[in-house]
């Protein structure tokens, strides 16, 4: 059995050991795995596909970041080439073949997965394995990279808090998450935060600003906001940043500075506000994400050995199941309104907003 594999998106801390998973559990039946580099795009470029030895990834479980690069911008079905845009999608196709390939392993979040479906009808058979910090793929419990990036937010959370009460500030922390608010609702939580906004629900300034003059009111003169990306007040959008690329999704950002403005003007107190952005995709994954990702590459080669191509590798504590690839893309993994994070939130007295 002669496997490809590529990583695919935003990079997520447990990328190469699902990498290693991979190649060992191929190795151990015998089997052989390729790495294609930068998403799809090794296939059309000279030694873009290369063997990846158990030798190759010796030692990678704990590193950061993709021993194989990845792309978020280009897709094969519409690739920007000489000024126009083109469908190469078959070079990848006969690239697969023509080296010999029975199979493929996408490692990647929605998009890479809506990506692999659509190299599935054209004949391929690809197992994903889900992948992002956000953890809003739907269908798995979690996502690996999740909870390393949750780790890295509250570990600069924790750091604020002494810089904020020294200067009696409220301080507007802006995390990643996409249209979802797992990082920011596990991390404000961990952290101890005083307000979360999170885009399942949307914010009311009056809501806020109350919150932080009874904190002041009551003597804590500082406050710490952990505001998720894609937080938006209640009748109004998200904030973006630049303008849309082809191919891209728009990049969310801008938030946390509007909130402290706001907050600023209403309240009379100092603010100051600052983004983590890609430090949440950087370092090394915790024990936890190591292990998560182990598994997720181990099982995506037991999927091939069980024929469950056109699957998503799915992890239904404490098992990882093969789900059909549509359930992780159909709809996004929101933050649950009812769910018990929410309600722990709410009783440890952190306003969300509402
Ligand atoms: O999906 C992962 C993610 O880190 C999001 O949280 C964020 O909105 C986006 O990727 C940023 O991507 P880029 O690499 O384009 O800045």
């Amino acid at each position: 059995m002669k496997i490809a594999v590529n990583t695919g998106g935003g990079d997520a801390p447990g990328l190469n050991a699902v990498l290693r998973a991979v190649v060992n559990s191929a190795a151990s039946r015998g089997w052989h795995v390729y790495g294609v580099r930068d998403g799809y795009n090794g296939f059309f470029r000279p030694g873009g596909v290369h063997p990846l030895t158990t030798d190759m990834v010796r030692g990678i479980t704990g590193l950061g970041g993709t021993i194989l690069g990845t792309a978020i911008s280009g897709s094969p079905f519409e690739f920007p080439r000489e000024g126009e845009v083109v469908d190469i999608s078959d070079e990848v196709v006969r690239g697969f073949y023509e080296q010999g390939f029975d199979a493929f392993i996408a490692i990647g979040g929605d998009g890479s997965f809506r990506l692999a479906k659509q190299f599935m009808d054209k004949g391929i058979p690809i197992v994903c394995v889900p992948k992002t910090i956000d953890n809003d793929v739907n269908g798995t419990h979690v996502t690996f990279g999740f909870q390393t990036a949750v780790a890295t937010a509250t570990e600069c959370l924790d750091k604020l808090h002494s810089h904020a009460e020294s200067h009696r500030r409220a301080m507007c922390v802006e995390v990643m998450g996409r249209y979802c608010g797992w990082i920011a609702l596990h991390s404000g939580i961990a952290a101890t935060a005083d307000v979360i906004l999170i885009p399942e629900i949307p914010y009311d300034l009056d809501a806020v600003c109350a919150k932080i003059e009874r904190r002041y009111t009551a003597g804590r003169t500082f406050a710490i906001c952990v505001i998720a990306e894609g937080a938006h007040p209640a009748g109004g959008g998200m904030m973006t940043l630049g303008t849309k690329e082809q191919g891209r999704e728009v990049r969310l950002g801008g938030i946390a500075d509007h909130v402290a403005e706001e907050i600023r003007s209403r309240t009379g107190v100092e603010t100051r506000s600052l983004s983590l952005g890609h430090l949440l995709r950087g370092g090394h994954p915790t024990a936890y994400d190591r292990v998560l990702s182990l598994q997720y590459g181990a099982a995506a080669v037991r999927a091939i050995e069980l024929g469950k191509f056109g699957s998503m590798v799915a992890f239904d504590p404490p098992d990882m199941v093969f789900k059909p690839v549509d359930e992780g893309i159909e709809v996004t993994k929101s933050v649950p309104l009812d769910s018990e994070v929410i309600r722990c939130a709410r009783e440890m007295g952190i306003c969300l907003g509402d």
